[in-house]
């Protein structure tokens, strides 16, 4: 993919559908004890790699002509006879595995280069001392057979994929299962536990949940991405004279720490229209430009409150007129790259100074961006945010690898040719 520099952004978009909200509505459409209909599916290949697992397992889906699914679960799971591949997508990998260990079958998961290399020890080690028989610290992992019975877990890490791993597998388990976490992780699980009928405490930052609960079929619209819609609304607050309307957007609190460091930048936004889709916050949100961009700080509760859109807000703290500081996101060193490594090596390439710490980087603005040539590595995000960089950078930025942008957002570049001002 080839990057020039533009003028603005104007106009409305409808980000791509929530990644995180796609998966689960899949997971649950197969667990319910009715069929249930998801609207407006993420049809990136993350999610499909989902369905197709899922598939495998006894599910079974109509897709109706406006796109729709409906989702037809199977009474008892079947025993698929191949392995399953979850692709790029550790949140296929790590939920199902939840839902596999609960299960009497025996399944392989495999996956690509990059989620080859990323940890499964997270989630094999609970589950194993919830009872389940588990090979493999990486993919690819086998479990078997499980009858699992409740733990109470404190998970070292704020990761919704640990949390809903284990609360998934705790629906089918002997008594209760409660996982604790440093800080609170996306809620989505949660929320769609509740929304369909299933009972959970929450206290602090502990949930939990009894075994031998079963989930109501439902309809869900899935919400746009503020993942997605991240890489366009912060080309807005860069670009001078650009204006932006999301329509849709999930705006769930333990998702929406984009909008925070927007206020800590002075980036102007207004979150209107909001309302409720099975128990997710939506609203339409309209960015502009920022008059002067300030330094920000990501650290501590904020972090796995944007953790994904940290390659692009780092993108963003080169125009910021001072030292912007992200700390406390350890996390970020086995995403799909290791985006401190590979954020800080291309803003370099691009005459940033960067500083780089174990869990984090401090980034000094505002610079000029030169453009460069880089390879994305498979890492959606790290294509996508150096596209936006690209956008503001002196010349041609030539993105390698920049097919990795499927699995979340098919029509990325679509977006940037339909929106950009030039
Ligand atoms: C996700 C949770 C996050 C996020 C990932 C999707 C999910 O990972 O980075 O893109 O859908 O639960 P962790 O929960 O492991 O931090």
């Amino acid at each position: 993919m080839t990057i020039t520099p533009i003028a603005a952004i104007q106009g409305e978009m409808r980000p791509p559908s929530d990644k995180s909200l796609t998966h689960r509505a899949f997971m649950f459409g197969s667990i319910a004890r009715s069929p249930s209909v998801v609207i407006n599916p993420l049809e990136g290949e993350d999610c499909l790699s989902t369905l197709y697992a899922l598939i495998h397992l006894g599910l079974r889906h109509e897709r109706m002509q406006d796109g729709a699914y409906r989702l037809i679960p199977a009474k008892e799971w079947v025993q698929s006879t191949a392995s399953i591949d979850c692709g790029n997508s550790g949140t296929t990998m790590r939920l199902m595995a939840g839902l596999i260990a609960s299960r009497p079958l025996e399944v392989t998961m495999t996956g690509d280069a990059s989620l080859s290399k990323r940890p499964m020890g997270r989630i094999a080690t609970p589950l194993r001392l919830m009872g389940a028989d588990i090979d493999g610290e990486r993919a690819p992992i086998t479990i078997r057979v499980g009858s699992l019975r409740g733990i109470h877990y404190v998970s070292p890490v704020a990761s919704a994929q640990v949390k809903s791993c284990l609360l998934l597998a705790g629906l089918r388990a002997d008594g209760v299962t409660t996982v604790e976490e440093p800080a609170l992780s996306r809620d989505h699980t949660e929320r769609m536990l509740g929304a369909t009928g299933v009972r959970l405490q929450r206290e602090g930052l502990s949930v939990s949940v009894k075994g031998g609960q079963t989930v109501d079929g439902f309809r869900f619209d899935v919400p746009g991405d503020i993942s997605s819609a991240a890489f366009f609304m912060v080309a807005v607050a860069m670009l001078s004279g650009s204006e932006l309307l999301v329509k849709d957007l999930s705006v769930n609190p333990s998702r929406t720490g984009l909008l925070d460091v927007f206020e800590q930048a002075g980036v102007p936004f207004e979150v209107n229209n909001l309302r409720e889709a099975l128990g997710e916050p939506v609203a339409d949100v309209f960015v502009s430009t920022a008059a002067t961009l300030k330094p920000f700080t990501i650290d501590g509760d904020l972090v796995p409150r944007l953790i994904d859109e940290i390659p692009v807000l780092a993108v963003l703290a080169t125009q910021c007129e001072g030292t912007s500081l992200i700390r406390n996101a350890k996390e970020l060193r086995v995403k799909e790259s290791d985006r401190i490594e590979t954020v800080a090596t291309v803003l370099r390439r691009m005459g940033v100074e960067v500083e780089t710490f174990e869990d984090g980087m401090a980034i000094t603005g505002p610079v000029r961006l030169q453009s460069t040539t880089l390879d994305a590595g498979g890492d959606h995000r790290i294509a996508m945010a150096f596209a936006i960089a690209g956008l503001i950078a002196d010349g041609v930025t030539e993105i390698h690898g920049a097919e990795s942008i499927l699995t979340s957002f098919p029509h990325f570049e679509a977006e940037l040719n339909r929106l950009g001002v030039y």
